[in-house]
């Protein structure tokens, strides 16, 4: 147990990037955990006001439709709340750096040299900044532990990976209580099913319930380690009391799936027996993420969802809450 860090319950949280899929999960597990104050800065690039729906009916939560990248947008917000805590969760999607690839970059570093300097500057106590498994790149040894070489293949995960390396040389310089999660591929209800940023799980949803066949690029053999959004959001307020400053953590399955047996999971799950589109395969795609998740067994009591059961619930909530074509 952390000491000196404030306790969940009780407390004011900000979350960057809270109307998005991890973030808005995030949210209503603090409101669960006792957080008195949940406030949410989110441009909604891809994050969606429904998502917090729940979270808005306590009356708990603020949200600021607002750029986290824009040093004084955060600034008004620290003015107006007592902030303790900040669990950075704002990013573009990894797509997103095909089409933009610079602003895919700035967005990771930008944002958290923002919150840097306002935790800096004594505005708030603790920070939790999210990072992911494209840091690593594709696994130089395996499984993927948090030493691994980072080698980023995108300016997505080249600017997560120099945003990493941000919350550690502040930590050693200034002594801040800033802490790294990084997650493996995520799935669940919530997560963006719209165009060309989507991921696999969403997109492939959305496509069979609008009538459209699933894709598949490339032979569909690279492979990732899915894990149910509410195990990483568990796993990270279980962190929160006892990472130490300036460490990292993965959070993981020990469940590897090849993208082409996912889609045929999904398939079979949504009793689809249509064609599946080949198309070319994505440039810079990881070809193999197995992650080490030996770290985070020791740190908490850690529990993880069947991936059969994951992925029904999450296709359920997509048929119950995408309207066909959008
Ligand atoms: N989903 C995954 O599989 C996964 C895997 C590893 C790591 N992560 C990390 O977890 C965190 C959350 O990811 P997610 O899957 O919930 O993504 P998401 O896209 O659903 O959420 C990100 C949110 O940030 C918002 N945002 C973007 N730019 C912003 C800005 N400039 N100011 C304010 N808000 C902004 C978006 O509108 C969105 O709501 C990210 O740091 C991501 O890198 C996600």
């Amino acid at each position: 147990m952390i000491t000196n860090r404030p306790k969940i319950s009780g407390s004011r949280v900000l979350v960057t990037g809270g109307a998005g899929f991890i973030g808005s999960h995030l949210v209503d597990r603090l409101l669960k955990d006792g957080a008195i104050e949940v406030v949410v800065i989110d441009n909604l690039f891809t994050g969606d006001e429904d998502n917090l729906k729940d979270a808005l009916s306590t009356g708990l939560v603020t949200l600021y439709r607002d750029d986290a990248e824009l040093a004084t947008s955060l600034e008004y917000i620290f003015v107006n709340h007592k902030i303790d805590s900040v669990f950075n969760c704002a990013t573009k999607a990894l797509n997103y750096s095909f089409l933009n690839p610079a602003n895919a970059f700035s967005t990771n570093v930008n944002v958290v040299l923002n919150l840097l300097e306002l935790q800096r500057r004594g505005l708030f106590k603790t920070l939790c900044h999210f990072s992911t498994s494209e840091v690593y790149g594709s696994a130089v040894y395996e499984p993927m532990d948090e030493a691994h070489p980072k080698n980023p293949t995108t300016t997505y995960a080249a600017g997560k990976a120099a945003a990493d390396h941000a919350v550690e040389s502040y930590v050693k310089m200034f002594d801040l209580d800033a802490f790294i999660v990084r997650p493996f591929n995520n799935y669940g209800p919530r997560q963006n099913y719209k165009g060309y940023l989507a991921g696999i799980i969403p997109i492939t949803a959305w496509r069979i319930l609008s009538n459209i066949a699933p894709e598949l690029h490339g032979a569909g053999t690279q492979s990732r380690d899915f894990i149910y959004v509410h195990d990483t959001v568990d796993a990270v307020v279980k962190l929160y009391d006892v990472m130490p400053k300036g460490e990292s953590v993965n959070i993981s399955t020990d469940n590897q799936i090849s993208i082409k047996d996912l889609l045929l999971k999904i398939c079979a799950e949504m009793q689809y027996s249509g064609d599946v589109v080949n198309k070319p395969e994505r440039k810079s795609d990881v070809l193999c993420h197995n992650a080490s998740n030996e770290k985070v067994n020791q740190m908490i009591d850690y529990s993880l969802t069947d991936f059969e059961q994951g992925l029904r619930e999450t296709l359920e909530w997509y048929k119950n809450n995408i309207k066909g074509l959008v």
